[in-house]
C-alpha cells in the first residue's frame, strides 16, 4: 500500500528556526497525523538544507568551522521540532553520505542522457542569493533591488541542466492540472510564470574554488553542485530513489509521488514548480508521477517581511515557553488563512488562547466533568434520547464532524477549527438553556441532569479527538479526564454517537487550559 507522503521544505540551518518556519512543520505535524487518524498509512519527512554560500558566510562571521556550524544550527532545529511536538518519521540532512551518492547518481545519469552540458558565461551574479541575474531581474529602474543583495559581475565556466527542454511540457502539464498546486490562485502564478523562467537553462554547478561547501560533480569534481539542484533533490533522495544497497532508506514505491509537499510562496516561483518538476522530468518521471504542492503564505510582522535588519524576528522557542506549545499550535493553526500572509500578533495569541481554549472549550470540559462528578457521581447516563435539545446537539456534532473533515481534506486547518469550535458553542448555549445545576435540586430531575451531562461529556470526548492531531498534549488530558485514554487510537470512521456507554465513570477534573495571564490587564 502507498503511504500517504508530506514533506516540508527543508530549512537553511544557517541561524535559529523563526516562527515561519515553525509554521510550516506543526501545519505538516497536523496533516501527518489528520492523515493517520482517517486511516492511511502516512509518512512525513523534513529536515536541513545544508550546503550553500549561506553556510559558509556565517561560519566565517562566527569564526567556526562550516561543518561544525551546521552541527550546531542542526541540533537546534532538531530540539526545538521535538520540544513542538513535531514528529516526522525521516530527518533529512543534505550532508548526508545517503543524500550525497543519490544527487550524485542523478547527475551522471542526467549527463549521460545529454541533459547536462558545460559553457562559459560572463554577467551578474547575486551573492546572496547564489544564482546568475539576467535584465529580466532588474527593477522599473534597471537596477538590481535590494532584494538580490551584493550583486557581482563574473565570467565563469559552469555546468547547465536543459531547463527549457522541459518548458512545452511543464505548461500542458501545469494547464490540464496534471501538477496540482494548491491553493488554486497559486496555479495561475506559476502559469504566468513558466513562460519567463522556464526558457533558460539552469546553472547547476560552482567552481569549488569559489564554493567549496557542496556536492561535488561525479564527473568533474572542480564543481560542487548548485544547492537548489542538490536540495531539492531530498524528497527522493530519502525516500529511498536509487539508494544504495543496504541504505537505511523506505522502499521509494511505497512514498512516491509525494501527496504533499509543503513549501511557502517565496520559493514556488522557480524553485519547485519549475526546477523542480523539470528535473523529476528529465529523470524520466511523467504527469502523474509528479508531487502535489501546497504553498502557504508568510507570517509578517506589522505587515512587514520578518528580518535580520529589522530586528523582529519572533522566536517560537521562547513563545512555547511563555505560553505553552499548545497555545502555539492552536494560534498558528487557527489565525492563518489558505495559502494568505498573516500578521504574527501576540496579543491575539493570547486573545483565541484564552477565549477559545480557556473560556469556551476549557469550560465545557470542565463544568461536564465537575459536575458529573458533583451530581451524579461521575457516572454516565444513556445518550439515547429523544428530547429535542439533545436531537440538536447531536446534529450540531455531526454537522461539525462533517465541516471538519472536509476542510482538513482541503488542508483548511483553520476552517477545521472554526467547525470544532462551532460545535463548543452549541454545548455551551445548552448547558446555559438546560441548567442542571438548578435541576439537580429536584430530586426527581436527577435522571434528566445526568442525560445533559453525559451529552456534554459525549461531546468533549468527540471534540478532545478531532482536536487531537492540532492539539495532541491537551487531546490526550482531555481523555484522560474522560477516563477514556484508549480514544487516542480511534479513527475517524469510529466516530460515532454513544462512544461513552451508559455506566462509564469518568475520571477527575482539573483545568486543561489555564488561563493566559497578561501583566495589569487580563484578556
Ligand atoms: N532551503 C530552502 C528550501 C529548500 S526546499 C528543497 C529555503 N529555506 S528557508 O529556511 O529559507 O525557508 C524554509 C521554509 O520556511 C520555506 O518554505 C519558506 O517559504 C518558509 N518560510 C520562511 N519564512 C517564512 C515566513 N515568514 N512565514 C512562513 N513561512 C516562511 O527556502
Amino acid at each position: 500500500m502507498k503511504s500517504f507522503y508530506i514533506t516540508t521544505a527543508i530549512d537553511y540551518p544557517n541561524g535559529k528556526p523563526h516562527i515561519g518556519h515553525a509554521f510550516e512543520k506543526i501545519l505538516a505535524d497536523v496533516l501527518t497525523r489528520y492523515h493517520r487518524f482517517t486511516g492511511k498509512k502516512t509518512y512525513f519527512l523534513t529536515g536541513v538544507d545544508q550546503h550553500g554560500q549561506k553556510m559558509v558566510k556565517t561560519a566565517e562571521a562566527e569564526g567556526v568551522n562550516v561543518a561544525t556550524l551546521t552541527k550546531r544550527n542542526t541540533k537546534g532545529f532538531i530540539r526545538l521540532w521535538d520540544k513542538l511536538d513535531v514528529r516526522p518519521d525521516g530527518w533529512v540532512e543534505t550532508t548526508d553520505d545517503r543524500h550525497k551518492a543519490c544527487v550524485q547518481a542523478i547527475l551522471s545519469h542526467l549527463e549521460a542522457k545529454g541533459a547536462l552540458y558545460k559553457k562559459s558565461y560572463a554577467g551578474f551574479y547575486s551573492v546572496r542569493q547564489e544564482q546568475f541575474l539576467t535584465d529580466r531581474d532588474r527593477d522599473e529602474q534597471g537596477d538590481f533591488g535590494s532584494e538580490w543583495g551584493e550583486v557581482i559581475e563574473i565570467e565563469e565556466e559552469n555546468w547547465y541542466f536543459r531547463l527549457s527542454d522541459h518548458a512545452d511540457w511543464l505548461k500542458k502539464a501545469v494547464e490540464a492540472n496534471d501538477i496540482k498546486i494548491l491553493p488554486e490562485f497559486r496555479r495561475t502564478e506559476v502559469l504566468n510564470a513558466i513562460d519567463r523562467a522556464a526558457d533558460t537553462d539552469l546553472c547547476i554547478s560552482r567552481p569549488k574554488e569559489r564554493m567549496s561547501w557542496g556536492i561535488p560533480l561525479p564527473f568533474d569534481p572542480d564543481f560542487v553542485t548548485y544547492v537548489w539542484f542538490d536540495a531539492l533533490i531530498n524528497y527522493i533522495s530519502f525516500a529511498g530513489y536509487r539508494k544504495t544497497e543496504g541504505a537505511d532508506l523506505p522502499e521509494f514505491d511505497t512514498l512516491w509521488p509525494a501527496d504533499l509537499q509543503i513549501i511557502g510562496k517565496d520559493i514556488l516561483v522557480p524553485a519547485h514548480a519549475i526546477y523542480w518538476t523539470c528535473m523529476l522530468h528529465a529523470m524520466g518521471f511523467e504527469s502523474h508521477e509528479m508531487p502535489t504542492l501546497l504553498v502557504h503564505g508568510f507570517w509578517n510582522i506589522k505587515g512587514d517581511k520578518m528580518s535580520k535588519s529589522l530586528g523582529n524576528i519572533v522566536d517560537p522557542d521562547q513563545l512555547a515557553d511563555q505560553f505553552g506549545v499548545d497555545a502555539l499550535r492552536y494560534y498558528l493553526c487557527r489565525d492563518i488563512r489558505a495559502g494568505k500572509d498573516s500578521d504574527f500578533d501576540t496579543s491575539r495569541l493570547i486573545m483565541l488562547y484564552n477565549t477559545e481554549l480557556a473560556n469556551d472549550l476549557g469550560n465545557l470540559l470542565n463544568r461536564s466533568i465537575n459536575m458529573t462528578k458533583g451530581f451524579c457521581n461521575s457516572t454516565i447516563a444513556s445518550t439515547e434520547t429523544d428530547n429535542e435539545e439533545d436531537l440538536a446537539l447531536k446534529k450540531s456534532l455531526s454537522q461539525t464532524t462533517q465541516e471538519y473533515q472536509s476542510a482538513m481534506n482541503q488542508c483548511e486547518v483553520s476552517e477545521a477549527l472554526k467547525a470544532i469550535n462551532q460545535h463548543v458553542t452549541h454545548c455551551n448555549g445548552y448547558l446555559e438553556r438546560q441548567k442542571p445545576w438548578e435541576m439537580k435540586k429536584d430530586e426527581a430531575l436527577l435522571p434528566r441532569v445526568a442525560e445533559v451531562l453525559s451529552h456534554t461529556a459525549e461531546s468533549c470526548a468527540h471534540l478532545a479527538i478531532l482536536l487531537r492531531p492540532i492539539l495532541p498534549e491537551a487531546a490526550e488530558k482531555i481523555l484522560a479526564q474522560l477516563n477514556k485514554p484508549e480514544f487516542g487510537q480511534l479513527s475517524i470512521d469510529d466516530l460515532k454517537w454513544g462512544l461513552l456507554e451508559q455506566g462509564h465513570q469518568t475520571g477527575k477534573p482539573k483545568p486543561v487550559f489555564p488561563r493566559i495571564l497578561v501583566e495589569n490587564q487580563e484578556s
